[in-house]
């Protein structure tokens, strides 16, 4: 008999880090179309962001503007705006300061398939940016956090305050490039499977995967 294998999407992993945190506020960076997303995160208090917003719910501005003078504090940010590595720094420092306590912060798009898919200026249709500079960088500096990216929907990251084994060698941004990534990414990036990721943190899981 063929069995069906459940592909996850960045909001199946949202929700169940919602159902498994019992968190109840929930921030998104970044909101296109909210029914690729947004409308779908089962959360009591949610806030989108995106400087192109069209529905009135969700906050015309950008991410750098929302967070000056920002009081509010959430359960879950999830960070898709910009995908240039400097502005995902900027986004993932600022949602560091934001966060409840045993909050977590997801991070779209931090696995490329291919060189062209992450360059900047923007070539691709289907495009991750160079967000994955970002969370090199932070693997390499931020003994303070815990982070891993699961290996579905062109890479979902995780980030919780805690403590990782810093990444090395150490390099800056500015010379990381595909074939860096490509060649440590396991390590560098901190790659878990669907199953794994499931494993850890979906309690009442009956999928396959
Ligand atoms: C990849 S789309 C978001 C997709 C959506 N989150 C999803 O899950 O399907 C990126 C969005 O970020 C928005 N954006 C661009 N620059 C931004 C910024 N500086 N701050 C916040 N959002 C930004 C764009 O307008 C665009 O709608």
């Amino acid at each position: 008999m063929h069995q069906q294998t459940t592909i996850y999407y960045r909001s199946d992993i949202i929700n169940i880090l919602i159902k498994s945190f019992n968190y109840s506020s929930y921030l998104e960076i970044g909101v296109d179309d909210p029914a690729l997303n947004f409308d779908k995160i089962d959360c009591i208090i949610k806030q989108g962001i995106d400087p192109n917003s069209l529905r009135r719910d969700i906050l015309k501005t950008t991410s750098d503007d929302y967070f000056k003078g920002l009081k509010d504090k959430f359960d879950l940010i999830f960070i898709d705006g910009l995908h240039h590595c400097q502005q995902v720094l900027r986004d993932i420092k600022n949602s560091l300061k934001h966060l409840n306590q045993n909050g977590t912060i997801v991070c779209h798009d931090m696995l490329p398939s291919n060189v062209i898919m992450q360059l900047v200026p923007r070539l691709s249709n289907i495009w991750t940016g160079d967000c994955w500079k970002a969370w090199g960088h932070l693997r390499m500096t931020r003994q303070n956090l815990s982070m891993f990216v699961i290996n579905t929907d062109y890479g979902i990251g995780v980030i919780k305050k805690g403590f990782q084994k810093l990444y090395v060698p150490r390099i800056s941004m500015a010379k990381m490039d595909y074939s860096f990534f490509y060649s440590n990414k396991k390590d560098l990036m901190n790659i878990l499977t669907i199953s794994e990721f499931i494993e850890l943190f979906d309690k009442s899981a009956t999928y396959n995967v």
